[in-house]
């Protein structure tokens, strides 16, 4: 029997994470067999500070063999981690028949300044006397430093900034993250990037070094929101920066920002903003500016910031990169007369090129989503969003640039001053997003849904840009709580979010008003009393409950409990009852179609939304207290979950289960959030189903209604009006916007109509996740890939495929904490089915095979006796139910016994 490998270690989510401020990081590993019905059993850690060997003297974790199943989030236990170490681990494992696995390869993770205290650094920015704070250009900083004729043997690099800062040493750009330090609520979270730069000093031969800075406003300084806002968070960018360097000898010597340091404007970055884009004129370069040598007698001292050390905090999701390359398709020549580059996919990053041009060619670009009835470039749903970058060349041969400190969303850069004829190699779209982990995959026989399932995977990567947006173009950006809220479940699947939400909620909870009121949007850079909008500021216990769901993070609703509870109080305090919430502004069903004309806002009693999302976040604070052991709140909510589904009932149902809002989206709460049972909620149901076919398999939702639109449906007995909802193609639908050509989900059903025109200027982003919502339904429903509630974490799945959904195959795959997991099927003419499932080792499934009672089922092309544990069960409704161990599985699903 071979024994389990142990692989794919991680630390709080990540590979080999630097500068964690997490006292007790959590660690987790998945598990490699060829067994079937693999479980682990008890594990054993192993943790050395800067030690690779794991000597005895320099452990300072050893778990011993512990006997548990946890594999994915293991808390540490040792002793008190020190700031700025290398804690290096490794795990061994016992499976189920008692094999214990050899060492895992180890891996590591390293800390940052944990103690305010520690920070030698000063905060710094160019002296006011001597450069304009308010100045547009890129602030440039450096200081030259030696290391003393000394042994490197670790060199870390600490640093973030007011505003967004790049760094470089000896000449070369450190690390390959984007708009550090990212964007958090500022004035109480700011995050500390760390950068292992050891390889830089200790390989270069040299004592003398020059670290250097780019500093720009970013959303600390720039403009941001639709009122033209700037300087939200403070007038004065700054950068901190301290550089540990340990010797070979033990000592240690650090560089840290100080007035030491040289400042100037005066270098080529003229002016960026997030909004606006970036101009460049390399007439202004600085050549060698962050080397040796490089004669900083023209710039300026620095002076230093008073600024408390105390929001400090380490990194605490995946850095922004470049994940991808895109070349454009084609270069069109407009109606108008002007040069447009077609980059094939509505994208979200930035530009980069190359030209030979003489000395000061002005090139501009202007980046849009969209072509206009005519075919010409049209950029008016930017609104005062200007995504303009402008280059003047140095001359003197092939010159290349991409801007730094802003993005784009387009698919479409309308060229200006460049040489015809295009040359499209000349140009490619670096598309950016937080390097988050691919983790889902979905395919069917329908192209158009494939289709479909691309646009949700772009829209996620361009509003998953360090926060959750709504939409990456127009001069919002934001981090709308309702679309995160709308989306998380999708986003889940498609890739690793646990890291990038956990980070998210903690400036929703650093934001949210003493009264435990939510902003609109997080972090929060509206005015006073933009706050607490059902479905809005319910993103407070949602989202925190969906990273529970799909990762197992129990730390994630201990550290948002506070929160989740804190917005449950608020809403109880705000109607004229404790139950009924109607009072107060609320978006309502945001976009729903069955708004009136000119309004935004959908048909469905604003209310009956309130009141109904009450009901829901109070359930899942009630569950989230249970889980966390606190009895006496679980009894407490649950007891006023009770009440106000009652008071919701008295309100909104007539006792023979009509429902007091005629819309589709009410109905659709009213049975997403169990808000009625039996026969009520049968006929709810059927009301709903009637609805939808009134509107000639139409939807009418919104925001609110439409991400669970198709899960009522199914899971009510009208999955066949689901299916046909998601196969619709006419406007208004999901297949509408991939017919018009979209390549990400839009803003509105008809952002463009049928006949070319736009729906308006004014609100229409084409590159809006929210009803990209539908994903969910797409893997959880149709290709049957599920998590069961009461053992979330993917530890237990529940598999349940509904072939009968107008396709002949889907396939789910998703690669969970443990690791890969597949749900698929597919169809014969003759009407059997195969189906394809994957369960990996630490995990186990309850399946569900519908239509499969009467008819000949073999595993594997064995009798499923020969292969299951527990012979499977044929259940009143014509399905067959079994228990599945980890492995891969095709149970064949074929005619009718005999
Ligand atoms: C945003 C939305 C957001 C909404 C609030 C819009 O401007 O783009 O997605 O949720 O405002 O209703």
């Amino acid at each position: 029997m071979r024994a389990m490998m142990v692989t794919e270690l991680r630390c709080e989510y990540l590979k080999n994470p630097m500068g964690l401020t997490v006292s007790r990081p959590r660690l987790g590993w998945k598990l490699l067999t060829d067994r079937r019905n693999a479980l682990q059993t008890a594990y054993r850690i192993q943790v050395a500070a800067e030690d690779e060997t794991f000597a005895e003297e320099n452990l300072v974790w050893d778990s011993g063999r512990l006997e548990s199943d946890e594999s994915a989030h293991v808390e540490y236990a040792g002793e008190e981690l020190k700031s700025v170490t290398r804690y290096v681990y490794r795990v061994r494992v016992w499976d189920d028949q008692g094999e214990e696995s050899p060492w895992s390869d180890s891996a590591y993770w390293e800390t940052g300044l944990l103690n305010a205290a520690e920070w030698r650094a000063r905060w710094i920015t160019p002296a006011a006397d001597k450069v304009d704070p308010a100045a547009k250009e890129a602030f440039y900083l450096r200081r030259e430093f030696e290391t003393d004729g000394k042994k490197v043997r670790r060199a870390t690099l600490l640093a973030t900034a007011l505003g967004l800062y790049e760094l470089e040493l000896d000449g070369r750009r450190v690390g390959d993250s984007l708009f550090t330090p990212g964007w958090t609520s500022y004035d109480h979270r700011l995050q500390v990037q760390a950068y292992d730069v050891t390889d830089r000093l200790a390989g270069a031969g040299e004592d003398r070094h020059v670290l250097g800075a780019a500093l720009a406003d970013g959303w600390y300084k720039g403009r941001l929101g639709w009122e033209g806002r700037s300087a939200i968070y403070g007038d004065r960018r700054g950068l901190l920066l301290q550089l540990h360097i340990r010797y070979d000898d033990g000592t240690e010597g650090i560089v840290a920002t100080d007035e030491s340091w040289r400042a100037t404007a005066n270098g080529p970055i003229r002016m960026s903003g997030i909004y606006e884009g970036e101009t460049y004129d390399a007439s202004f370069e600085l050549p060698g500016w962050s080397e040796r040598g490089f004669d900083d007698s023209g710039w300026h001292p620095a002076e230093t910031l008073d600024r408390s050390m105390d929001t400090l905090i380490g990194e605490q999701s995946e850095r922004v990169k470049v994940t991808e390359t895109i070349r454009p398709v084609s270069v069109i020549s407009t109606p108008a007369g002007e040069t447009v580059l077609d980059l094939g996919q509505n994208m979200v990053g930035r530009m980069v090129f190359t030209v030979n041009m003489p000395a000061g060619t002005k090139l501009t670009l202007h980046h849009a989503e969209v072509l206009d009835r005519e075919g010409n470039f049209y950029a008016g749903n930017l609104r005062t969003a200007r995504q303009e970058v402008t280059y003047l060349c140095r001359g003197g041969g092939a010159e290349t640039y991409r801007p730094s400190f802003t993005f784009q969303g387009f698919r479409y850069v309308r060229l200006t001053g460049f040489p015809e004829p295009i040359d499209p190699d000349d140009f490619a779209g670096e598309v950016i997003h937080t390097d988050m982990r691919p983790t889902g995959f979905f395919e069917c026989s329908d192209p158009r849904i494939n289709r479909l399932q691309r646009n949700i995977v772009w829209g996620q990567r361009g509003n998953f840009l360090d926060i959750p947006t709504d939409c990456p173009q127009r001069d919002e950006r934001l981090g709308w709580t309702g679309d995160a809220q709308v989306f998380i479940r999708t986003a889940a699947f498609n890739y690793g979010v646990a890291p990038f939400f956990a980070k998210w909620l903690k400036d929703l909870a650093a934001e949210q008003l003493p009264s435990g009121g939510v902003p609109f949007v997080v972090p929060d850079i509206l005015d006073e009393g933009s706050h607490s909008s059902a479905a809005w500021g319910d993103a407070a216990v949602i989202c925190p409950w969906t990273i529970y769901q799909c990762y197992g993070d129990k730390r994630i609703l201990e550290e948002q409990y506070g929160s989740m509870t804190g917005w449950v109080e608020y809403i109880r305090s705000q109607g004229d009852s404790e139950l009924l919430w109607n009072t107060g502004f609320h978006f309502g069903d945001w976009l729903g179609l069955d708004a009136k004309e000119n309004s935004y806002v959908g048909a469905t009693p604003r209310d009956l939304i309130c009141t109904a999302f009450f009901a829901y976040s109070t359930s899942l604070v009630a569950k989230t207290a249970a889980v966390l052991g606190r009895e006496e709140d679980a009894a407490k909510y649950e007891e006023l979950h009770g009440r106000i589904v009652r008071a919701f009932a008295d309100e909104f149902i007539t006792p023979s289960g009509r429902l007091a809002g005629h819309t589709q989206t009410s109905h659709v709460l009213a049975l997403m959030f169990g808000l009625a049972e039996g026969e009520t909620r049968k006929r709810l149901a059927d009301t709903l189903a009637e609805y939808v076919r009134a509107e000639g398999m139409h939807l009418t939702t919104g925001f609110v209604g439409t991400p669970y639109l198709c899960h009522v449906l199914s899971e009510n007995g009208h999955h066949d009006v689901a299916v046909q909802l998601v196969l619709q193609e006419e406007y208004p639908s999901w297949l509408y916007s991939v017919k018009q050509g979209a390549t990400t989900i839009w803003e509105h059903w008809d952002g463009i109509k049928p006949d070319g025109s736009f729906w308006s200027d004014d609100m229409n982003s084409y590159n809006h996740y929210a009803y990209g919502a539908v994903g969910d339904w797409l893997y959880r429903a149709l290709a049957g890939l599920d998590t069961d509630e009461n053992e979330p974490g993917c530890k237990r799945i529940v598999l349940r495929p509904k072939p009968d959904s107008g396709l002949t195959h889907a396939r789910a795959q998703y690669d969970s904490v443990y690791g890969k997991t597949v749900s698929g099927w597919s169809k014969t003419a003759d009407g059997a089915v195969t189906y394809e499932f994957e369960l990996p080792p630490n995990t186990t499934a309850r399946v569900r095979l519908p239509d499969a009672a009467n008819k000949k089922m073999r595993i594997d092309e064995r009798d499923p006796a020969e292969v299951l544990a527990a012979p499977p069960t044929r259940e009143e409704d014509g399905s067959v139910t079994f228990e599945l161990g980890s492995g891969r599985y095709t149970v064949k699903v074929g005619e009718k016994r005999p």
